[in-house]
């Protein structure tokens, strides 16, 4: 287990869409625990392979509710629905954060570590966090979805 950097906004690393895992092996495990150790080391609640430079479609989040992490690999947004405007940051932002409208219920299809399918839903929070993270593998970033910037320095990253 490791800490890796966290790429920042500038990079082009972060504008790029992601491939998918083929693999499910000791490599893929070992960045998702990295992932994890990096997103807890910097106090976000998720983070994304391309964020320290990783261009495979990896995610990881963290419910702040109930402390379970969610592994998101190969992820596709199935259903979603409902609209939450709330205040969002990114760990490749830092110091940056604003509204954005998010849908407040998704469903996503994706594999666990072990390639076996899997579909998991979130509302509001979480819902926002699946969306951001998802966004990160398209090669997109939340500041571009700002309706509003707000200047505030104690909220979670992702
Ligand atoms: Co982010």
């Amino acid at each position: 287990m490791a800490i890796r950097t966290i790429v920042q906004k500038g990079d082009d690393i972060l504008t790029k869409k992601c491939k998918d895992i083929t693999e499910f092996d000791s490599k893929l495990h070992t960045l998702l625990d990295d992932m994890k150790d990096t997103m807890f080391s910097a106090n976000g609640v998720g983070l994304a392979a391309p964020q320290i430079g990783i261009m495979r479609s990896v995610a990881v989040v963290l419910d702040i509710d109930t402390e379970q992490i969610y592994e998101l690999i190969n992820p596709k947004i199935i259903e979603s629905s409902g609209e939450n405007n709330d205040i969002e940051g990114c760990l490749s932002i830092p110091g940056v954060y604003g509204y954005v409208v998010r849908p407040s219920f998704v469903r996503v299809e994706c594999v666990d570590r072990y390639g076996m399918s899997q579909v998991i839903v979130g509302n509001d929070f979480l819902a926002r966090a699946f969306n951001h993270e998802i966004d990160h593998l398209h090669g997109k970033l939340f500041d571009d979805l700002v309706s509003e910037f707000v200047d505030i320095d104690d909220l979670e990253d992702a």
